[in-house]
């Protein structure tokens, strides 16, 4: 199946985000292309610590960005990893806050679509705001 040029380029910013992954511990880069519904895409990889736990994945890197730069709504979410590698339950969570809808592309090392689905289908029955109202 062809993918639409919009699609193709976020695979390509995602691509470009996990070459500036700093990963010493892991060797695994990810990155991450996240796209405001008024187009706009924050790309983030993840960047790890010598105190493992502070690390902070790809997606998140992503969405603090857009967050940080006054953004809150999302369409798209493009994800790249080497093997097609799923977001860990943290981003899950902390994207459905703003976008329990997102449409979550994950793509492998040579840019295959390895998996087009939503957001609450990787997270049923998620917790978000509404649960605080
Ligand atoms: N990682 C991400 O960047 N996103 C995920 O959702 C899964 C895991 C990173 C964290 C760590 O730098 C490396 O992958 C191995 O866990």
């Amino acid at each position: 199946m062809t993918i639409p040029p919009d699609i193709q380029q976020l695979i390509e910013q995602a691509a470009a985000a996990a070459d500036r992954a700093y990963v010493p511990y892991s060797h695994y880069p990810v990155g991450a292309a996240l796209r405001a519904t008024d187009g706009t895409v924050f790309t983030g990889c993840n960047v790890e610590n010598a105190s493992y736990p502070v690390t902070i994945c790809a997606e998140r890197t992503a969405l603090v960005k857009a967050v940080s730069e006054g953004r809150r709504a999302f369409d798209t979410l493009v994800v790249t990893t080497r093997n097609g590698g799923s977001p860990c339950g943290l981003c899950r969570q902390m994207l459905y806050e703003f976008a329990p809808d997102l449409r979550v592309i994950l793509t492998d090392g040579s840019g295959k679509v390895t998996l087009d689905c939503r957001l609450s289908d990787l997270l049923p029955h998620g917790f978000g705001p509404q649960q605080l109202e």
